[in-house]
């Protein structure tokens, strides 16, 4: 079970709105796909508007400039609609980041959110096949709503379509980097903040 907790002014149900879908005459919701390529970034407390990296462990991290320089910088290539898996590459042309970066093109994001377990707290990360997330993974389901990440709730027996964000952001060791997780339940955890994930990049304001 997802929770919603920690969403407020997030939730979407699929009877009123759905994150790239219309309805047909009988009401069902049909979801238009369409991929796309984009950067994605982490908004929370003290993380405005920081990108998402892969780090050489093939884990999720949200990074200033100058803590990124051991981490991948990574382009997306997402289905909007959730059908399909969020799969990222190397952004070679970032040069604040580790350039010798093993990591696969078209490894798959995933987070875990074990639907045995409620209280699953675990970080997201990239694996180069599906079948080797880690237990209680999920790889599909990922969809946008406007810019905002949200992740489809399919244990809702309602029959609605449910969406939910239950990103959040831990600190490291390292000033100005962020392990990526994922908070099934939306509990308070230590050192993390709740974060959204937007396809936007922040607005940058010059001081004159
Ligand atoms: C945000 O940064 C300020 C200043 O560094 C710090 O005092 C505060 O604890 C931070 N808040 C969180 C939630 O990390
Ligand atoms: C990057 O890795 C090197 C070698 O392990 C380490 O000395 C350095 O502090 C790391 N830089 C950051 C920003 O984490
Ligand atoms: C790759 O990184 C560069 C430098 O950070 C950035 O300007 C560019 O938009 C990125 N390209 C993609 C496709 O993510
Ligand atoms: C850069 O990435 C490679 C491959 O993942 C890794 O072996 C190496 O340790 C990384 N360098 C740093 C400084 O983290």
């Amino acid at each position: 079970m997802l929770s919603t907790t920690a969403l407020v002014g997030l939730l979407v149900a699929g009877a009123a709105a759905s994150p790239s879908g219309i309805h047909d005459r009988t009401g069902r919701i049909v979801h238009k796909r369409t991929t796309e390529t984009v950067e994605l970034y982490a908004y929370g407390t003290n993380i405005s508007g920081l990108a998402i990296y892969a780090g050489s462990d093939n884990l999720a991290y949200v990074a200033t400039d100058d803590a990124a320089a051991n981490l991948t910088a990574v382009t997306w290539t997402i289905d909007t609609s959730g059908t399909d898996a969020w799969t990222v590459a190397a952004n070679t042309t970032a040069s604040t980041t580790n350039s010798s970066s093993s990591l696969t093109s078209g490894s798959t994001f995933y987070i875990v959110s074990d639907s045995t377990s409620d209280d699953s707290f675990a970080q997201a990360g990239f694996v180069s096949d599906a079948s080797s997330a880690p237990t209680g993974a999920t790889t599909t389901g990922f969809v946008t709503y406007g810019p905002f990440v949200m992740v489809l709730d399919d244990t809702d027996d309602s029959g609605k379509e449910t969406y939910v964000s239950e990103f959040w952001a831990t600190e490291t060791d390292t000033d100005g980097l962020w392990a990526l997780m994922w908070n099934e339940d939306g509990s308070a955890q230590d050192n993390s903040v709740p974060v959204t994930l937007k396809t936007t990049a922040p607005v940058e304001t010059e001081l004159l």
